[in-house]
């Protein structure tokens, strides 16, 4: 399975775990780059120091490549300098496509990555020097920047540049994989399956909600978790705070039920109120039930927690074995 994508990124499996704020630190994503994948780090809530220690520990962990995932609506100028100063492999950006943002990461040496939701920005980011598109549809957990459904944006995507194109959205096994190459994706981009791996640096409630969630039990919210960072979609698990708001219609912030109430701590002893924006740790205390549980509609598809290796391991093999398979039954007929 040597893809566009194997090529580029010389690494032997097409599978990128996907930045996860709070859930995916360096353990995780030297565990991927380790297994033959690529590993993505979100370094973009904290400082420059933070951001130079997050390289940092996933060095000490591998010697393969990975990307720092910066997020194009809070400040990063700085952490992109300290990015090219530590010549990491690659950037990779997103919410918003910021052509200073790309030509000054392609001046500093890096490779780039540009997450995307439609064909047209996806233009618009290779114009500006993009290397890789990643193509996030809408069954995304986390937070979602467009509102197409993966299926449909990445042959649109693949069609419009001539660059290697990644899934995301969706994807959680081998079929997805395996579905993602036979739409002209050169790789999967995966978020919600790695939230159930050992190295996953998520609350117990929180992952034995998504080995428990099926495919129906996600929601995509315009604007629910907004405190810490308003106006910026999202797909979470449904709960007690997302049932709330429903029963009550649906209310603007200002007139939520809950609003401004205290529902946990953060490991450092930070307030947790409800409606904020905020991944649970295992050292977060409270309603854990009651925060942003961030997964994509795939969650039906994770029902084993496993070392981040094997869930690479599985998912490639998988998505060969059904390669195989199809291509078997196709000689058959
Ligand atoms: C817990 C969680 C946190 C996320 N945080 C980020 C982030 O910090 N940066 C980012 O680019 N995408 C983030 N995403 C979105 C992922 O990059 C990716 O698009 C998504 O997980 C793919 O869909 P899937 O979850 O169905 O695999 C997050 C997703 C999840 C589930």
């Amino acid at each position: 399975m040597n893809t566009d994508l194997c090529k580029f990124l010389n690494i032997q499996k097409p599978i990128i775990s996907a930045p996860m704020g709070g859930a995916a630190g360096p353990d995780l994503v030297a565990a991927v780059s380790n297994a033959g994948g690529f590993g993505v780090i979100p370094l973009w809530g904290g400082s420059v120091d933070g951001l130079r220690d997050g390289i940092a520990q996933v060095r000490d962990l591998t010697d393969k490549n990975f990307a720092v995932n910066l997020n194009m609506s809070f400040p990063y100028p700085g952490l992109l300098e300290a990015c090219i100063q530590e010549q990491v492999f690659a950037v990779s950006l997103f919410w918003g496509i910021e052509p200073s943002a790309i030509e000054a990461a392609k001046k500093g040496g890096l490779v780039v990555f540009v997450s995307v939701g439609t064909a047209e920005e996806a233009k618009r980011a290779v114009d500006a020097g993009a290397d890789i598109i990643v193509a996030q549809g809408w069954e995304a957990g986390g937070h979602v920047w467009g509102d197409v459904a993966t299926m449909a944006l990445v042959p649109a995507v693949v069609d419009a540049v001539n660059v290697p194109v990644v899934a995301a959205g969706g994807i959680a096994d081998g079929r997805g994989l395996a579905a993602a190459l036979m739409l002209g994706a050169s790789g999967a981009w995966i978020g919600t399956r790695f939230l159930a791996s050992v190295e996953a640096t998520i609350h117990e409630t929180y992952q034995q909600g998504v080995l428990a969630a099926t495919e129906s039990q996600t929601e995509w919210y315009r604007d629910l978790y907004h405190v810490n960072w308003p106006n910026a979609p999202h797909r979470t698990l449904k709960n007690s705070t997302s049932l709330r708001w429903k029963s009550a219609d649906n209310p603007e912030h200002g007139d939520r039920p809950g609003e401004g109430e205290i529902i946990g701590h953060m490991a450092d002893g930070k307030q947790i109120v409800r409606y904020q924006s905020s991944t649970p740790n295992p050292g977060t205390t409270g309603d854990v039930e009651a925060m942003s549980l961030w997964a994509g509609q795939g969650v039906s598809l994770v029902r084993d927690v496993l070392p981040t290796a094997e869930i690479v391991d599985e998912i490639y093999q998988g998505a060969l074995d059904v390669i195989q398979s199809c291509h078997a039954n196709t000689c058959d007929t």
